[in-house]
């Protein structure tokens, strides 16, 4: 384990409460804050906007965690929720089925690209990434190819909390002080163009990305090597968009060498890029399965799945094991409620905000590139309605570790001041609106990250910290 670095101590977020803090342990906190911290306290919300403590109305910028894609308070998921909750409130699926799950699994297969025409349904992103894995891991037990196991993630990727799935994650400080299944996992660059080495063309970045796979399977073997796990863009690694062949390429050398491609839509799934799912319509890829979690309820209700192949479920069914065990399910898989919001949200977004994500993300990728313009902002990037503000310390260098690590929540900090919740990671913001958003609230947006970024500049001069201008 490596020694973290110390983080620069940034002043801590609106905190309008008194007194202790709640005996809540919350997510990500550092070892000296924990079960002692409070967070800011929101109190309502309506549309894309939430209300704090004080009656504040804020942007959502992030929709919650990528997650609030038809918007806060929509009368027409809360009702599927309460009449769902009503007729039939919890299903065993270990013995029973139910009709809301039954049909979600339906209208999710007749949209899921190529054969992708199963379903296993759990309680969000973490637990559908952890089951396509354990399903890998099964399918090759039962074919007889038990040492056909390791799987191959990215650096900079996300894709989740459980012990395996978070053995995946590229983030190099998000294992400084945790155990992973790193005997499990190799790790490929990630497909970052902004970070490509210095005086490289992007062909030649993909070239060199699609080859460094190519050496890792010749290197541990195909019969070794059981999936490639990838978001199509890496979301909370901050909106990273590949070059345009790559995923196409990945996909191909994964055919040819027998490696499953799972695709983690728990990000661009529902609509985020303007499609039910982004790895065929936007991407071109054929995945044999698709991890999704968040926007389908709208972050309403807990809910996440796979899409599995007819093909995977074949060569299971086909086997000469047949009376193996998959012993995997969560109490809450395919929960009533959940599958009920579900097939509402469905609805919702093929009801014309689809429509609205492909019509206005060119508008809202034009309105933040516009912040280039700062000294501070070293690249605006994005695709659909996710983009993401990347601060760096000098332009040239591109060198985020000389800066403030914390000049996310600096901005952060300032747009609350003026009506806007930012994502801040680290040297980032990370902007994922809800997807009804017009014209006139991504003016707004714009317009408070404008402001935002040029009083923490001000801040990191004054400081001595920064000499960007
Ligand atoms: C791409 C991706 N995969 C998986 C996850 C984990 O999802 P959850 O937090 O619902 O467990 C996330 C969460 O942000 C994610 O962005």
């Amino acid at each position: 384990m490596a020694v973290q670095k110390k983080p620069v101590v940034v002043e801590e977020l609106r905190n309008d409460r008194e007194g202790a803090p709640a005996p809540l342990i919350q997510p990500w906190p550092s070892s000296g804050s924990m079960g002692a911290e409070t967070r800011g306290l929101l109190t309502g919300s309506d549309g894309i906007y939430v209300r704090d403590a004080e009656g504040r109305e804020l942007i959502d910028g992030p929709a919650g965690m990528w997650c609030v894609n038809v918007g806060h308070r929509n009368e027409a998921l809360i009702s599927a929720m309460s009449e769902q909750a009503r007729d039939l409130t919890y299903n065993s699926p270990w013995y029973t089925t139910t009709s809301p799950a039954d049909r979600l699994a339906e209208e999710l297969a007749a949209r899921a690209p190529g054969d992708l025409d199963h379903v296993f349904f759990t309680t969000g992103g973490s637990s559908a990434v952890e089951t396509a894995l354990r399903l890998m891991q099964f399918a090759n037990n039962v074919r007889g190819r038990p040492e056909k196991k390791l799987i191959v993630s990215r650096q900079a990727g996300y894709h989740g909390s459980t012990y395996l799935s978070a053995s995946l994650n590229g983030r190099p400080r998000d294992h400084d002080w945790m155990d992973s299944a790193s005997h499990l996992v190799r790790k490929l660059t990630a497909p970052d163009p902004f970070r490509r080495p210095e005086g490289m063309d992007l062909e030649a970045f993909e070239d060199f990305l699609v080859e460094e796979f190519a050496a890792l399977i010749r290197k541990e073997g195909a019969d070794r090597i059981g999936a490639f796990v990838a978001e199509p863009v890496q979301a909370s690694g901050g909106v990273i968009v590949p070059p345009k062949g790559y995923l196409p390429r990945m996909a191909e050398l994964c055919r040819r060498n027998d490696i499953l491609y799972i695709s983690d839509e728990v990000v661009t799934a529902f609509g985020r890029l303007g499609s039910v799912f982004a790895s065929s319509d936007v991407f071109g890829i054929q995945p044999d399965m698709i991890t999704f979690a968040k926007g389908v309820t709208s972050g309403y209700f807990p809910l996440g799945g796979v899409m599995v192949s007819a093909a995977l479920l074949e060569s299971i069914r086909s086997s000469e094991h047949t009376d193996a065990m998959f012993s995997h399910g969560l109490t809450y898989s395919s929960h009533p409620i959940g599958c009920a919001v579900a097939l509402k949200n469905l609805e919702l977004l093929e009801d014309g905000i689809l429509d609205h994500v492909r019509e206005i993300s060119p508008y809202f990728l034009e309105s933040l590139k516009r912040l280039e313009k700062h000294d501070l902002v070293g690249e605006v990037r994005g695709m659909g309605l996710m983009a993401c503000i990347e601060c760096v310390a000098d332009r040239e260098g591109k060198n985020p570790l000389a800066l403030d690590l914390e000049v996310g929540k600096r901005i952060d900090r300032h747009a609350q001041e003026l009506g806007l919740l930012v994502r801040p990671l680290i040297n980032m913001c990370v902007m994922s609106p809800p997807l009804t958003i017009d014209r006139s609230q991504i003016d707004r947006m714009a317009d408070i990250l404008d402001q935002s970024i040029r009083s923490t500049m001000d801040d990191l001069t004054r400081e001595g910290l920064w000499k960007g201008r």
